[in-house]
C-alpha cells in the first residue's frame, strides 16, 4: 500500500515536473501558474485530496504555527522574544452557516483570552467570510461586534483581513460601521490591496479618517478590469500609496500604516523615503508572514523598525497554503519534492 502510494507520488512528481518545465519555457508562465494555484485554492475537490494526504500538511506547516491556539501562543512567545510583535489568525474562510460563523467567533474570543492570559504582544486578524459575510451583513456585524467587546476586555486589537473583490465594499462598510458606532471602535483596523485600481481612492478616504491600515499587494485572483495585471504596476502603486500614507497630512490625522510585504526592494525604498522625510520609525510598521523571510524580519527589527509577524493556526489551512504557493512558484517545487520524500 505504502509503495503504491510512493510510486504514485513519483509519477505525479514526474509529470508535474514536465508540466512546470514546459510552462516555464513560455512567456507569462508565472502568471499562468499563479492563476491555476489560485483556482485550486478555492476548489473543494482539490482541498479534499490535499488535506487527506499527510505529507501535504508537513509542507504546509512551514507557514502555519500548528493546529491549536496553544501552538499559536507558543510561536508568538518565540517571536516576541526576538523583539517582534504578532498578529494571530485562526484559519478558516467561506463559512456558509451561522453556526460555523459563531463557532469561529468563539474560537477567536478564546484566543484573545489566551493572548491576555499569557501576556503575548499580539493582535488578531480575522476574515469576514469566516464570520458570516456570505450569510448576511447583520450576522457578520454582530460577530465582529462581539469580537470587539472581547478585544476591549482582553486589551488587544482586531484587524479585518481583506478578501477578494466581491467583498471589498461590504468589508469597508463593516469596518467603518464598527469604528464609528461601536464604543470600542478604536480597536479595529482594516486592510487595503495595492493591486486594485480602486485602492488609490480608498487610501485617500482612509487618510482623511485617520485609519489603522495594513497595506498589502493582494493575494486573490482578480479580473483585469479591477486589478493591475502586471506585477510591476502593483509594486509601483504600492510604493506610491505607501508614501501617501506616510505623508504629514496622514500622520497628522492619526493614520498608522502597516506595510505588509516581503519585497525587499519596496521595503528599502520605503525606508529611504522615511529617512529622507525624517519620519519617526514609530509612525508605521512592517508586517510579514510566519515562515517567510525570517532573516529580513530580524534584520529590520535590529535596525530599529517595528515588525509584526502574521501567525496562522488551525486545521483549515488549505486555501491559505495554496495562496502562499501561488505567491512564489519556487514553493511549489519545495512542496512537490517533499511529497515524495
Ligand atoms: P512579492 O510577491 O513580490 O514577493 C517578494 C518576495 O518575498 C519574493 O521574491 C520572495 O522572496 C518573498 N515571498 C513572497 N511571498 C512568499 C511566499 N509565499 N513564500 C516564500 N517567499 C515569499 N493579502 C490579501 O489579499 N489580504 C490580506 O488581508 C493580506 N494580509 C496579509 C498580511 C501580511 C502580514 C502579509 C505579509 C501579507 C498579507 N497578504 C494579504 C498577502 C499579500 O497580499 C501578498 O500576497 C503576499 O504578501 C506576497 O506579496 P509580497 O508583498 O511579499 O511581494
Amino acid at each position: 500500500m505504502h509503495s503504491n502510494r510512493s510510486a504514485f507520488s513519483r509519477i505525479l512528481l514526474f509529470f508535474t515536473t514536465i508540466a512546470i518545465t514546459t510552462i516555464v519555457l513560455y512567456r507569462n508562465s508565472e502568471r499562468w501558474l499563479r492563476s491555476v494555484l489560485l483556482y485550486l485554492s478555492t476548489a473543494d475537490w482539490a482541498r479534499q485530496i490535499a488535506t487527506s494526504f499527510p505529507p501535504a500538511w508537513q509542507v504546509a506547516s512551514r507557514f502555519i504555527a500548528g493546529e491549536t491556539s496553544q501552538d499559536a501562543i507558543r510561536v508568538s512567545q518565540a517571536v516576541n522574544q526576538m523583539g517582534l510583535s504578532a498578529t494571530l489568525n485562526y484559519l478558516g474562510e467561506s463559512v456558509d452557516t451561522a453556526e460555523d460563523a459563531a463557532a469561529a467567533r468563539e474560537a477567536i474570543i478564546q484566543l484573545m483570552q489566551q493572548i491576555h492570559q499569557y501576556g503575548v504582544n499580539a493582535t488578531v486578524s480575522v476574515k469576514p467570510t469566516q464570520l458570516g459575510i456570505h450569510i448576511g451583513r447583520d450576522v457578520v456585524h454582530e460577530n465582529l461586534q462581539q469580537l470587539l467587546t472581547a478585544a476591549e476586555k482582553y486589551d488587544t486589537r482586531i484587524r479585518i483581513d481583506m478578501e477578494d473583490s466581491h467583498v471589498t465594499d461590504t468589508t469597508l462598510d463593516l469596518y467603518r460601521r464598527l469604528r464609528d458606532d461601536d464604543q470600542f471602535g478604536h480597536r479595529v483596523g482594516i486592510v487595503l490591496q495595492a493591486y486594485l485600481y480602486r485602492t488609490e481612492a480608498d487610501v485617500k478616504a482612509l487618510i482623511q479618517e485617520g485609519a489603522w491600515v495594513r497595506f498589502c499587494k493582494g493575494a486573490y485572483k482578480e479580473p483585469h478590469e479591477l486589478a493591475f495585471p502586471e506585477k510591476a504596476d502593483t509594486d509601483a502603486n504600492f510604493l506610491k500609496l505607501s508614501k501617501q500614507m506616510l505623508s504629514e497630512e496622514a500622520r497628522g490625522r492619526g493614520m498608522y500604516p502597516c506595510f505588509a510585504t516581503h519585497d525587499e526592494a519596496l521595503i528599502r525604498a520605503i525606508n529611504q523615503y522615511v529617512r529622507q522625510e525624517q519620519i519617526s520609525k514609530d509612525a508605521f510598521e512592517f508586517q510579514m508572514l510566519y515562515g517567510v523571510r525570517r532573516d529580513l524580519q530580524q534584520e529590520l527589527s535590529a535596525e530599529g523598525y517595528r515588525v509584526r509577524v502574521y501567525i496562522p493556526f488551525g486545521t483549515a489551512w488549505y486555501p491559505y497554503f495554496m495562496r502562499r504557493l501561488a505567491e512564489r512558484p519556487a514553493n511549489l517545487w519545495f512542496f512537490l519534492s517533499n511529497l515524495v520524500k
